[in-house]
């Protein structure tokens, strides 16, 4: 008797497993099944009999994971080999870890080429916002092309990073949806949607600050982001010329070098010149602040950093601990960043003002923004920071900081979730500060954009990452 699964689209893993179960616990040898997804051509046998009923069955729990991956391989006769291992498993619990077996090795690579592919998905998407005017959630669109069928097996990682908003992404056989808060799948067929708009601009700029021609390896940016991608991707026909002027470049920044450090830290230095004894931070006394303040608070975190997130200045709690970010606004920072998926451990956190400006009332001290020269008096350490660690890209939270990092003191909620090219030559993102959302009576718009803003940040980092 021959048995014919057929598949579907959606569900393609629990269809398979429930038929596989039915059929090894009733020894169906494989040679007996044809594996078919769901709108194949019929195969020899059309539908064939119908499945037994399951038996009672137990299955080494490696042997689920690698079938979730392995069933959304194209790769021909997946389905059925992951049936012949899962047979061979019953009499030999530690198959799996027989990586000399040729079935479990095949296995393993088609498996490898499904991480492979969601990991493209991952750094690939991009998101178009098309929020329509009125609505309470943001909302995105995106189109991407993978090579499997990974879209139910990578949408988790998508509700989990961009949570707080609605999107959608089409690939030519599935659209999910993500609207909110509710994930939905539907197979469907799509031809390419094409998308661009500012956001793309967002991204190649990005791209183009990132792009470091001394670190050039074509090769290597070729095998992590094949050509096929690059029709997707809004930077992608910057890089021809890109990799066109590496040469020239690399030669440019050699002879620049000597006129490093950035002309605007050169000017504070000449009109607050470094003296004796105040080339340190605990001694600083370039702007009145340090008098008052229990102590000077420098950064803290990796000096290795990719991320580099700049606040305002040290509070009551900073001045106190000589940490940064550890009071209310810092752990609401904490909160919002893990939300969007990124590790505050692995960034370099300062401030743009490294003494606590307060004017005193009764026992309280009450926070004081530090003004432009106090500012500009300060941005010694700040440059000093970033030279040490060279972040890759730096978040400025609130207004201070975005002014320190840029020179720009204009208003923040219109340039909030943009990429700036910072004093420093470094791409800046600006965000809101955690503290405009403590003091806000529109507390959730505040926080959904923070939290956007990080979870560009985060998408930024993985990208670079990647690269
Ligand atoms: N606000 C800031 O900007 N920085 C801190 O360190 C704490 C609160």
């Amino acid at each position: 008797m021959i048995y014919a699964p057929q598949l579907p689209r959606l569900g393609t893993f629990e269809a398979w497993r429930d038929a596989a179960r039915a059929l090894a616990s009733n020894d169906v040898p494989p040679e007996d099944v044809e594996w078919a997804m769901e709108g194949a051509e019929a195969g020899l046998f059309g539908g064939g009999a119908a499945l037994p009923d399951a038996r009672e069955m137990s299955v080494p729990r490696g042997f689920v994971q690698l079938a979730k991956l392995v069933c959304a391989s194209r790769a021909v006769g997946a389905h059925d080999l992951l049936y012949r291992v899962l047979l061979r498993c019953r009499g030999n619990g530690n198959l799996l870890s027989n990586r000399a077996d040729p079935q479990v090795q095949q296995l393993e690579v088609w498996a490898k080429n499904i991480r492979r592919d969601m990991h493209k998905m991952k750094a690939f998407v991009r998101f178009r916002e098309v929020t329509p005017q009125g609505a309470n959630r943001r909302q995105f669109l995106s189109w991407f092309e993978p090579d499997h069928r990974i879209e139910e097996l990578i949408a988790p990682f998508f509700t989990r990073r961009f949570g707080d908003m609605d999107w959608v992404i089409v690939t030519p056989e599935v659209t999910t949806r993500f609207e909110g808060g509710e994930l939905s799948h539907e197979s469907i067929t799509s031809e390419r949607l094409d998308l661009s708009d500012e956001t793309e601009d967002l991204w190649r700029t990005y791209y183009a600050n990132i792009f470091n021609p001394a670190r050039l390896k074509i090769k290597a940016m070729q095998s992590e982001m094949p050509k096929k991608y690059w029709k997707n991707l809004p930077e992608a026909d910057l890089i021809p010329g890109l990799i066109a002027q590496a040469e020239a470049r690399v030669r440019q920044m050699q002879k620049d070098a000597p006129t490093l450090p950035p002309i605007r830290a050169e000017r504070i230095l000449e009109r607050l010149p470094v003296r004796a004894g105040q080339d340190d931070l605990h001694s600083c006394a370039r702007c009145p602040l340090g008098a008052q303040a229990t102590q000077a608070v420098g950064g803290a975190g990796p000096l290795d950093a990719p991320l580099m997130i700049v606040g305002e200045q040290p509070g009551d709690h900073e001045d106190l601990a000589g940490k940064p970010f550890v009071g209310p606004a810092g752990q609401l920072f904490d909160e919002i960043a893990a939300q969007a998926g990124l590790d505050r451990s692995a960034a370099y956190v300062t401030n743009a003002v490294k003494h606590f400006k307060f004017t005193p009332r009764g026992k309280r001290r009450i926070h004081q923004s530090p003004n432009r020269s106090e500012i500009d008096a300060c941005r010694i350490w700040l440059t000093r920071e970033i030279a040490q660690v060279s972040p890759a890209l730096i978040v400025a939270l609130g207004a201070t900081a975005a002014q320190a990092l840029t020179g720009n003191g204009a208003q923040i909620m219109q340039r909030r979730g943009r990429v700036e090219q910072g004093l420093d030559g470094l791409p800046v993102l600006i965000a809101l500060h955690p503290s405009a959302i403590l003091r806000s009576d529109q507390s959730a718009q505040m926080r959904a954009a923070l939290l956007a803003d990080l979870q560009l940040a985060a998408q930024m980092i993985e990208e670079i990452s990647a690269l």
